[in-house]
């Protein structure tokens, strides 16, 4: 079965009821049941969190191991030399989302620091982003595995 990792970062845990006019009114427990529905061959697994090192300590763990990680960062994607340097230790490859279009907002939103080592980045669809990097880690596994036979 095709494991896939999804980690939010600070803040997020209260999409929902944050900002909806830029994050939406869905929270992300309804949206992830949804998901795991809609992908049911697919272990999805969640993690949040609003602390730096525990998200480090999160891609360590299942970095090496995941089939794809579902990364969005939240302001630490603006800032943090450290999240960007674990997500380029790691083996997993990593798809950066963000719900909102970060290049539409304030100018220091336009940088990140993981986007040089993810294999791409989704911005500006709501929970969708996520949808979206999920079929694109699957059509990657696809890739793969055809390739290798
Ligand atoms: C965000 C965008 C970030 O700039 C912001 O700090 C967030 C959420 C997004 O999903 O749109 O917390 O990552």
């Amino acid at each position: 079965m095709m494991k896939i990792q999804i980690i939010n970062g600070p803040n997020l845990n209260l999409l929902g009821k944050r900002e909806p006019e830029i994050y939406g009114a869905e929270n992300f427990d309804d949206f992830l049941q949804n998901l795991q529905h809609e992908f049911p061959a697919i272990e999805i697994s969640f993690f949040q969190s609003n602390i730096e090192g525990e998200l480090i300590d999160k891609l360590h763990a299942v970095g090496f191991d995941a089939d794809g990680i579902i990364l969005n960062a939240g302001a630490y994607t603006h800032t943090s030399v450290a999240i960007g340097d674990a997500v380029k230790a790691i083996s997993s490859s990593v798809v950066e989302v963000h719900l909102s279009n970060v290049f539409s907002r304030e100018e220091f939103r336009h940088v990140s620091f993981i986007a040089p080592h993810a294999v791409g980045v989704i911005a500006g669809f709501g929970l969708n982003s996520y949808r979206l990097a999920l079929l694109s880690l699957l059509r990657q596994n696809d890739h793969d595995r055809n390739n290798r036979q």
